[in-house]
């Protein structure tokens, strides 16, 4: 099939090389010049582990193609999947305007049948959205069919998700739109989920927002673990042995960040309260995880005494979660903004994030450099096997806050460091 991804971010660049991989030829639209010319040579424009070895393959053998050239790239194929951004709007709702953007070039250029696909999450409604768009746009009424096909993919393993689902849901009303997708999906070995555009739109924004209020649920049970000086770890494992919860997304922590978590559930409890029926639960959700650093931050202030004027912190970690260059919503920003407002003096690092963040420093050496303390806020595996032995006289004193729980307490506590973690007993 001849298929064209608009939008190369980490969701359209992955899928439209999911299709190489499958033996069909792709091609990428995009608007952003930098963007394009970066992926015609190569180069991913964001860290994604596995992925620039993939483009290399498929430009090489002409699988893949970037243009900005709208006009002839929907011309030309057949099966278009919309992947654009679709950001938090002011009121939470998701702001649609690149989407519509597309659905008006599609209909100013479709010349004959083709399926428009949605990868991007998009609100419940958005296929009758882009099918009025389409319509509004075109000069002469050529046919089309509109599916909404979510995806599940996680940045830090997106590769490895988009290979393997636990599912794919396609959500269509139209019967030879939907024989085209089985089709596009006839190799992978799970389950196909077909239904309306409606419930698969759906799907999406309560597959995330479950997850969400999984990791709040862990995070505010924590706290409470914590007072009675309990293990959290345990008790994730004890409940997550239960194949009716399982242990996915129960990991304590800083609470949840990027792209799509915080704008996902804020956008399902905007649509439920647009309908008359708040989702309180969410809004729960949300709540607990405002909250989860500034119970993290208690921590350090109890440990640390209440004025952080003079304390130097050594904060580990800039991206949301590790094996991802994205610090959109990420919990260290919030914890390093927080610590500023206390006046406290802050030292970074981060082992791919290299652009934008306060005080950062090359090495993990020089960041703990005369650090009163040390938080950990991503899990990356850089931190995991830390050489305590050295950085200890590195350290003005010896404390470590462990926001990911993945440092080995008694073995840092032998060596004399005040370990602390969420509620990582
Ligand atoms: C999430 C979903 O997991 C994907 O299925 C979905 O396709 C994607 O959003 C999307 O809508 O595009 P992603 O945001 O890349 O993927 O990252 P996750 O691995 O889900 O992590 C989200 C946040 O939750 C991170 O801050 C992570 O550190 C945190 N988390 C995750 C925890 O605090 N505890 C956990 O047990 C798991």
């Amino acid at each position: 099939m001849k298929i064209l991804i608009i939008g190369t971010g980490y969701v359209g660049t992955t899928t439209g090389l999911i299709f190489c991989e499958l033996g069909h030829k792709v091609t990428g639209l995009d608007l952003d010049e930098q963007k394009i010319q970066a992926l015609q040579t190569g180069k991913l424009h964001f860290y994604e582990p596995g992925l620039e070895a993939l483009l290399k393959k498929h430009i090489d053998s002409h699988n893949i193609t970037f243009t900005k050239d709208t006009e002839t790239a929907i011309k030309e194929n057949d099966l278009i999947f919309i992947c654009v951004g679709t950001p938090q709007g002011p009121n939470g709702s998701a702001d649609l305007i690149f989407v519509k953007n597309v659905a008006a070039s599609i209909g100013q250029n479709i010349n004959h049948y083709k399926v428009i696909v949605t990868k991007s999450t998009v609100p419940v409604g958005t296929a009758t959205l882009i099918t009025k768009v389409i319509e509004e746009n075109q000069t002469a009424p050529i046919p089309f069919d509109v599916v909404s096909n979510p995806e599940f993919l996680r940045e830090g393993s997106a590769l490895q998700d988009a290979l393997n689902p636990d599912r794919i849901v396609i959500g269509t009303t139209s019967e030879t739109a939907r024989t085209i997708m089985r089709e596009l999906y006839k190799d992978f070995d799970c389950p196909i989920v077909e239904t309306h555009p409606k419930a698969s739109e759906m799907i999406k924004y309560a597959a995330n927002s479950f997850l969400a209020l999984k990791i709040s649920y862990i995070n505010e049970l924590a706290r409470v673990c914590d007072n009675l000086a309990i293990n959290v770890k345990d008790v994730s494992n004890g409940i997550g042995l239960d194949h009716r919860i399982n242990p996915h997304f129960l990991k304590a922590g800083l609470g949840y960040g990027g792209s799509c978590f915080p704008k996902d559930v804020n956008a399902l409890i905007q649509t439920a309260k647009e309908q008359g029926n708040p989702i309180s639960i969410l809004e729960a959700v949300v709540k607990v995880n405002a909250d989860q650093p500034v119970y993290f931050i208690e921590k350090v202030k109890q440990a640390l005494g209440s004025d952080l004027k003079n304390k130097t912190i050594a904060v580990l970690g800039l991206s949301f979660k590790a094996n991802t260059d994205d610090t959109r919503e990420s919990p260290s920003f919030i914890l390093i903004n927080r610590l500023l407002e206390e006046q406290a003096t802050i030292k970074t690092h981060d082992p791919i994030v290299k652009m934008g963040a306060p005080h950062q420093f090359p090495t993990i050496e020089e960041t703990v450099a005369g650090a009163d303390a040390l938080v950990i806020c991503t899990d990356w595996d850089d931190y995991k096997q830390l050489d305590w032995e050295s950085l200890k006289p590195l350290m003005k004193q010896l404390y470590i806050f462990d926001g990911r729980n993945m440092i080995d307490k008694e073995k840092v506590e032998k060596l004399g460091f005040y370990y602390f973690g969420v509620a990582n007993h």
